[in-house]
């Protein structure tokens, strides 16, 4: 059957820009069509939507129950002036700390399934966000790496990847909501996953990811670092530059992304919707204090 909508590839091994709907207008035929394809490409990105909160969160809950609903990342304070980047505030911590490859939520007891991201307010030069595909980064790995990370896990916490930047949950400065700073058992994951629709195997690891069982501490920050270096290369990786009222949709599960600097004497508000991951297919395989 014809998709009812025009979908074009990006120039990558993953990803697609959707043109001819509006998101937000979606009869159930095309959404099934759309979910389809977001299956497949991963990425899905939608130019010139506009939405609206309630949009944006009704659109999110098409892929299911939400993790949370909408959270700003924004360098613009609720006060409207703009957060100073020498302040190095928490909310500036987490704007650069998310400039690493990540997938969300592995620090929580379930990692999401995906997220709607839109651009309300985007800076003449710089902000793109980065996505890169593990399912390729996996599927092009040579046959001893592989082998050598197939019954290998890691842990994954925040705690530890703000911890770089001089990040401690017990620092909130009110704005920033400490989200994330899980305080219950770290989640164990494995370094590959297996995607739970396509059954699909790709590479889980981030900025999040540490301490791998049965590694030293070295030998583990260096193979989580080689395998991150390695996957996020072209043609695994698209950086999508925002133009206010884009909409994205992304596959969390088999996606890593990042932001990307700016000059932050300029204004920039992207709007986040988090959907929940299964926990049938996206719970910790095991959790150790
Ligand atoms: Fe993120």
């Amino acid at each position: 059957m014809a998709r009812p909508f025009d979908i074009e590839p990006v120039d990558a091994t993953f990803g697609a820009v959707v043109r001819g709907i509006k998101v937000a207008e979606l009869d159930e035929a095309a959404f099934r069509a759309l979910y389809d394809a977001w299956l497949e490409y991963a990425l899905l990105i939608f130019p010139d939507q506009q939405l609206n909160h309630p949009q944006q969160i009704a659109f999110a809950k098409r892929f299911g129950p939400l993790e949370f609903e909408m959270a700003a990342l924004s360098n613009v304070k609720s006060d409207g002036t703009l957060r100073r980047e020498a302040d190095n505030d928490d909310m500036m911590k987490v704007l650069k700390g998310n400039m690493g490859w990540h997938h969300d939520s592995t620090y929580m007891p379930v990692q999401a399934k995906g997220a709607v991201f839109s651009a309300e307010v985007v800076p003449t030069i710089g902000g793109k966000t980065g996505f890169a595909d593990m399912r390729a980064a996996y599927d092009a790995l040579d046959a001893t790496t592989k082998q050598r990370i197939e019954g290998l896990s890691a842990y994954h916490s925040l705690h530890y990847s703000q911890s770089k930047l001089g990040h401690q949950a017990s620092q909130a400065d009110g704005e920033y909501s400490g989200y994330g700073f899980h305080n219950g058992p770290v989640p164990l994951r494995p370094l590959v996953k297996t995607h739970p629709e396509t059954g699909r195997k790709s590479l889980l690891v981030g900025r999040h990811a540490h301490n791998i069982p049965g590694l030293d501490r070295t030998e583990s920050e260096r193979l989580l670092q080689q395998l991150i270096d390695f996957a996020c290369q072209p043609p695994r990786i698209y950086h999508h530059d925002w133009k206010p009222g884009d909409a994205v949709v992304w596959d969390n599960r088999c996606l890593m992304h990042q932001a990307t600097p700016w000059d932050m004497t300029q204004p920039r508000v992207m709007w986040h919707s988090r959907i929940a991951g299964d926990p049938t297919s996206e719970s910790a395989v095991a959790q150790a204090a």
